[in-house]
């Protein structure tokens, strides 16, 4: 039998001793969707609650909590039941932790997760049981294009999405020549597929690629390094806690300042009071900005300020919209997560109102978002403007839709 098929008989067997007591309180019987609405609905979060992206993870969470919350804290006309693993950003163990969530507890959604090489291990789970998986963050590439499925929907980005935005403002500046530095590994090398290929035709010239491997943070060799090649500018994928280390460093060897810092904006993401001065100045492209001046924006910023007592950033604003697109589906369908054609139909055409502005799924289950680009001022990230409008990922290799 199918996880699903299992998930089914289980709610079936729940519904009908519901039903037998209604039927002999009542004298009635009722529907079978009816009854089925009377069983809580088991949401799963598959994130990291400990190592360099834990505050990711709680961000995330505190995101999608904050959505369904806000409407009542159902899920079409269900209550919720909450489960957590913490998947430690451990791709090894990224099978065995979705089917913990999957076949132990049963959950009906898998929320998760944050890293692109765990998320590998819930993409196949996911493939494997049929159970509804929202990405809040991880941007690896084939989770919406060669293993895309009708079962598995992101709210964040595609890796290269942000950095295929970064190229033209960095040749605008005139820095024609620059450094890429990365963690090694699919995040990182993707997001470099979009740097190279922005950077490139806008006719730049990529002198260098570092890396180095996730999650380790001793720079210090590979900054001496670019100290010695003299580039215009220096571009880079890092995150969580690493990130922050990463522009204190860089600072600290005495690049900030005389060798432009850009990256994606998972670079100062969350991560301001903790790099502190040696954020300041650096710029990055993304999906969202804290200073977006719009009334939804300031409504989510002070809303989630006031709850949490911690300033949301681009993480947070993908929990919040994968509670708003559950949400979406859920209602459409009554709560009868079983109901596959049009739960999934409500979550492809969901018009997103988010705080970083509305956005649509493309036919891979990816936002279709607009690109800020972004400068570190006075501890906040500013916009200065879009440097790419509804800017989709190609979905190459995806057979939906
Ligand atoms: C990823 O592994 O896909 C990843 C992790 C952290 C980020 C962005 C992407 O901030």
């Amino acid at each position: 039998m199918t996880a699903q098929a299992r998930g089914l008989s289980r709610r079936l067997m729940l519904s009908r001793s519901a039903a037998v007591v209604g039927a002999s309180s009542a004298g009635l019987l009722l529907p079978e969707i009816v009854r089925a609405q009377g069983n809580k609905l088991k949401v799963g979060f598959m994130l990291p609650y400990t190592g360099t992206f834990a505050q990711l993870g709680v961000a995330i969470e505190n995101g999608v909590r904050m959505a369904i919350a806000e409407k009542g804290g159902k899920l079409g006309g269900r209550e919720i039941e909450w489960v957590k693993v913490d998947d430690e950003s451990e791709p090894s163990k990224g099978v065995e932790n979705a089917n913990k969530l999957v076949q132990r507890d049963k959950v009906d959604v898998l929320i998760g997760t944050v890293h692109s090489g765990v998320q590998m291990g819930i993409q196949r789970v996911a493939r494997e049981s049929g159970v509804l998986n929202i990405i809040p963050n991880a941007g690896v590439h084939a989770a919406t294009r060669a293993l895309c499925a009708p079962n598995v929907f992101r709210t964040s980005f595609t890796n290269s999405q942000p950095t295929s935005a970064l190229g033209k403002p960095m040749m605008d500046k005139g820095l024609k020549r620059a450094v890429w530095i990365t963690w090694k590994y699919a995040a990182g090398d993707e997001a470099f597929e979009g740097f190279k290929h922005s950077y490139t035709k806008a006719g730049g010239t990529i002198v260098k690629e570092l890396g180095l491997p996730f999650p380790n943070v001793e720079f210090q060799a590979l900054l001496t390094e670019i100290a010695s090649l003299k580039p215009d500018a220096v571009a880079c994928f890092f995150a969580g806690a690493g990130a922050a280390k990463f522009m204190r460093d860089y600072a600290a060897a005495g690049l900030q300042g005389k060798i432009p810092l850009y990256g994606s904006g998972f670079l100062t993401e969350g991560v301001l009071q903790a790099a502190g001065p040696a954020a300041e100045g650096v710029m990055t492209t993304m999906h969202y900005a804290d200073s977006l001046d719009t009334p939804r924006n300031n409504a989510f910023r002070t809303a989630y300020a006031g709850q949490f007592k911690m300033q949301p950033d681009v993480y947070a604003v993908q929990g919040y919209d994968a509670g708003q697109l559950l949400m979406r589906g859920l209602d459409a369908v009554k709560g009868d997560i079983g109901n596959k054609a049009a739960l999934y139909k409500a979550m492809e055409t969901a018009v997103i109102d988010s705080p970083r502005g509305k956005w649509t799924m493309s036919r891979a289950h990816n936002p279709v978002q607009d690109m800020y680009l972004r400068v570190v001022e006075k501890g906040d990230n500013k916009v200065l403007g879009i440097a790419g409008k509804a800017v989709a990922d190609s979905a190459a290799g995806c057979k939906l839709g």
